[in-house]
């Protein structure tokens, strides 16, 4: 068997966009039976949440669209850039983040998780209000199907 394509996703706390993002690529990956072929996570570039499970406004919007929810909060790691094949930032910021922290040979590997659709930031939710989320997810669901048509084609 080949190895799997391994996806990380990084927002700056790790319990509102990235963990939403897992949860939904995941979902669809399993929908597909394309679950074994990939391996997901999602981290933060911040630690404060360490630990935590997804923000409830986050575990909310996915139940109601049927997406188990996975994963407790982690930073990103020194190892992560050896390790997945793709890192997909929410923001600018973070994007700008991950790449002065990793290593040349593997900055190739970070992009927008927007960047087949508006190649845009999907907006950090956490200090608004719910509808926030649920835009986030719209976000997702179309560049996710975007991303997983590149990965199998
Ligand atoms: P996330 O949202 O980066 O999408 O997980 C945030 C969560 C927590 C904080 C900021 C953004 N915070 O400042 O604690």
């Amino acid at each position: 068997m080949s190895e799997p394509v391994r996806v990380l996703f990084v927002c700056l706390g790790n319990i509102c966009r990235s963990p939403m993002a897992d949860a939904l690529l995941r979902h669809k990956l399993s929908e597909k039976g394309l679950a074994g072929a990939f391996e997901v996570d999602s981290c933060g570039t911040g630690a404060w949440h360490r630990g935590e499970p997804p923000d409830p406004r986050t575990q909310d919007t996915l139940r109601a669209h049927g997406v188990p929810v996975v994963g407790r909060a982690r930073q990103v790691s020194a190892d992560d850039f050896e390790r997945f094949d793709a890192i997909l930032a929410m923001d600018r910021s973070n994007l700008a983040k991950l790449k002065r922290m990793a290593p040349q040979e593997h900055a190739h590997k970070i992009a927008l998780a927007l960047e087949p659709t508006t190649g845009g930031e999907v907006p950090d939710p956490y200090y608004g209000d719910g509808d926030g989320f649920e835009r986030v997810y719209r976000l997702l669901d179309d560049a996710l199907d975007r991303w997983i048509g590149r990965w199998t084609s």
